[in-house]
């Protein structure tokens, strides 16, 4: 793929797998980054050490670039010295105001990704020195930041930032889907909920269960599970429909510590309990995500796919009888 982008980062396939909460491990990055994609961990709900312990462990694994993303809801300062230490120096930003972290990234010749829900939002990112825009639509599964599709949402953002390599997050599971992108003006998808559905990721099975089993008509954009993270719109799956009756404790960990039913945190392998009740989270996309693949393998898929996608447009397509 020849784009600013891929090749600045010397990606083979335009495809970035989206930080997934806890879901993104280092066996997941390293996959997708070795095979030609882009993998991103994710920081946030890791404690200073454990994040150090994880980019050592994706650095074990991979010595192709990754990213680590971090939520700037919560003071990100500490974790940001330890990506810097660490040489992970590809940070992306969620959920604030990223520039505070600017000079100190680009100190050491990293780069910063930030994600963005508007063209006048992509601007300013763009003026106070973001590296690559994140262009996040409404049907994106987990925490959304902006009410814009991303059909609409990533030319807007294009057209605003011509100096700056887009991404195009939100709906997109497929090289169908990629195809589209490339063809708004982004220069790789940015996709969650896909990746979800991978060997690799870090879910409890039942939550894989319940996306495969869920079409794109069953998803909810609400601030249902606010516990731990309040104030913050989110997509999740709408599985329980009697969701108010669930008990308080809905679940525990394999530690025992008991999860609440407003718990924001998704269901890792080795919990037990209600895993419906929980939050799951998933975009529109759920209903093209099916199969769980290896990481790799799926890398390999969507870029083929968006190969087909793309050399389709320029065939005939058949006839209207
Ligand atoms: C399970 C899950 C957890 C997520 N956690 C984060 C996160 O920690 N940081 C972040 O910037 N975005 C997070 N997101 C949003 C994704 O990075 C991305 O914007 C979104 O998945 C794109 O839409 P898609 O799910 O349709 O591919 C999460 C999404 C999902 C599905």
């Amino acid at each position: 793929m020849k784009n600013r982008f891929c090749e600045h980062f010397g990606l083979t396939s335009p495809v970035v797998q989206a930080p997934i909460g806890s879901a993104s491990c280092p066996e997941l990055v390293a996959a997708v980054s070795n095979a030609g994609g882009l993998g991103v961990l994710s920081g946030t709900w890791r404690t200073p050490s454990e994040l150090r312990s994880l980019i050592r462990k994706t650095q074990a694994l991979t010595t192709r670039p990754f990213g680590v993303n971090l939520v700037l809801a919560w003071d990100m300062t500490e974790r940001v010295a330890i990506c810097l230490e660490e040489n992970a120096k590809l940070l992306s930003f969620f959920w604030g105001d990223p520039g505070p972290h600017i000079p100190v990234v680009h100190s050491v010749g990293g780069k910063v990704f930030h994600t963005v829900g508007s063209a006048d939002e992509a601007r300013k990112a763009a003026d106070v020195g973001v590296d690559v825009i994140v262009a996040q639509g409404w049907e994106a599964g987990g925490h959304v930041w902006g009410k814009v599709t991303t059909l609409a949402l990533v030319p807007r953002v294009v057209d605003a930032i011509p100096e700056l390599p887009v991404l195009a997050a939100g709906g997109i599971a497929d090289g169908r889907g990629i195809a589209a992108a490339l063809a708004l003006g982004a220069e790789a998808a940015w996709m969650g909920t896909r990746f979800l559905l991978t060997r690799e990721a870090r879910v409890h099975a039942r939550y894989q269960q319940c996306l495969q089993e869920a079409t794109e008509a069953d998803t909810l954009y609400t601030e249902r599970f606010s516990g731990g993270w309040p104030d913050a719109p989110h997509r999740v799956l709408e599985r329980l429909r009697d969701w108010e009756q669930a008990e308080e404790i809905i679940a525990h960990y394999s530690d025992g510590e008991a999860i609440g039913r407003l718990s924001s945190n998704l269901p890792a392998p080795g919990v037990t309990g209600n895993i419906e009740a929980m939050c799951l989270y998933a975009g529109q996309s759920v209903g093209l995500s099916r199969e769980i693949l290896p990481a790799a393998q799926l890398v390999a898929q969507l870029s083929e796919e968006t190969h087909t996608a793309v050399c389709n447009l320029w065939r005939r397509q058949g006839t209207i009888s």
